[in-house]
């Protein structure tokens, strides 16, 4: 196994590392050099804690002698990401007694994280928690900067707290077990990174993505590796979204519309989110800020990567509109959306043609 990748998040108030690497949840190694002293929970989903609680808890036995974690098996599922369930995260920990030095280990998908991670912020008004995030969407993005919560029936995400994980372990390893589907639906937010702020990231993806699509161990590591350090950078610039944080939502107004619009069923997020970065490439074309040859590569990377780049008989350019309208970077009623100058050239602008918006909605769109 090669070492561990290590980076540090330098938020305010606390820092934290992540560790990236093949096979780092058989190893106690990298756990152990930080495994807080008090009682420790594993909150994970029913699928997740079948194939990585066992090794988890022969990790944590082997870091700490005679160690245990009490495990918290949630219903797996974006369905279950409400109050409801973390009131039963607060049962159980009220149950067994754990107080303000006690820890929670989040076990799974951005669901389990979101949720664990919320639990934690509220807990005793705020106990420690670690993330170790098992799909590629988690690695790269959920499981980093300190965005927790959970769903309300008014809206995705309404109820929620910043919360920074006292540490990241990403094991590489656990996405083989992942459905392909969902591993290219992480592989997105992945292209999204290079398109944000790291046009040479953007062109190694073009000559590696097959190679992290067959996970192999040095260039998934890589990439999830250069993607937690663009998050880390813009969190530690900005960790409550007041500016810059807005740029890792690129592609995002679009592909929150795609899936609004058909009720969060058919699309996952990084599906359409992938729509989206096409979308975004295309206004950016269309208002004279990016080159075409540049969308170009960009709608390819995503083919490549066996993604869509439309959505056919679903989505309606009118509903899109409708739905984009909601968006949460809307202020004073204009719509703001992230646009490129340039692969790697983001910016956040309420100043784009509409035309352009048309144009990229009708094309992508019908
Ligand atoms: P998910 O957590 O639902 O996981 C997808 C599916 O894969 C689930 O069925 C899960 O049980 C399963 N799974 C997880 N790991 C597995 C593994 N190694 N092997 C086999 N199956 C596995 O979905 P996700 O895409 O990881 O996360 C989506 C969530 O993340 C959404 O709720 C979204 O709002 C949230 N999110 C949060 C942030 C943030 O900053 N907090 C950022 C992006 C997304
Ligand atoms: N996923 C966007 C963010 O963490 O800000």
């Amino acid at each position: 196994m090669s070492p561990p990748l290590t980076l540090h998040v330098p938020v305010a108030d606390r820092g934290y590392d992540i560790h990236i690497g093949h096979g780092l949840l058989a190893d106690a190694s990298t756990l152990a050099s930080q495994l807080p002293v008090g009682k420790l929970a594993i909150v994970t989903n029913t699928r997740v804690g079948l194939l990585y609680t066992s090794a988890l808890q022969t990790a944590i036995r082997s870091a700490r002698e005679g160690a245990s974690a009490i495990e918290i098996v949630l219903p797996d599922g974006e369905q279950h990401k409400t109050l409801a369930t973390v009131e039963r995260i607060f049962d159980v920990l009220v149950a067994n007694r754990f107080a303000r030095d006690d820890t929670l280990l989040a076990l799974g998908g951005g669901v389990v994280g979101d949720i664990c991670g919320f639990a934690a912020a509220c807990y005793q008004r705020g106990i420690s928690f670690m993330q170790i995030p098992t799909t590629l969407l988690a690695q790269v993005d959920s499981s980093v900067g300190g965005k927790t919560g959970v769903n309300h029936p008014g809206g995705k995400n309404l109820i929620g707290a910043f919360h920074q994980p006292i540490r990241v372990i990403a094991d590489t390893a656990t996405l083989s077990s992942l459905p392909r589907r969902e591993l290219q639906a992480g592989i997105a937010e992945v292209i999204k990174y290079g398109m944000i702020c790291d046009a040479d990231f953007f062109a190694w993806l073009e000559a590696h993505i097959s190679a992290v699509m067959a996970l192999e161990p040095d260039a998934v590591a890589y990439a999830v590796h250069r993607c937690c350090a663009i998050k880390a950078e813009i969190v530690s610039r900005d960790e409550r979204e007041q500016g810059d944080r807005a740029l890792l939502n690129l592609g995002h107004t679009f592909g929150h519309a795609i899936e609004t619009v058909t009720g969060y069923r058919s699309w996952l997020h990084g599906e359409a989110v992938g729509v989206g970065l096409a979308m975004a490439a295309t206004v950016s074309t269309e208002a004279g800020w990016m080159m075409a040859s540049e969308r170009d590569r960009v709608l390819k990377l995503l083919e490549k990567a066996g993604l869509r780049t439309r959505v056919q008989n679903e989505v309606t350019p009118a509903a899109a509109r409708e739905a984009m309208a909601l968006d949460k970077k809307v202020k004073s009623g204009r719509q703001r959306l992230i646009l490129m100058r340039g692969i790697g050239k983001s910016f956040i602008t309420a100043d784009f043609p509409v035309s352009a918006l048309d144009t990229a909605l009708e094309a992508h769109l019908s």
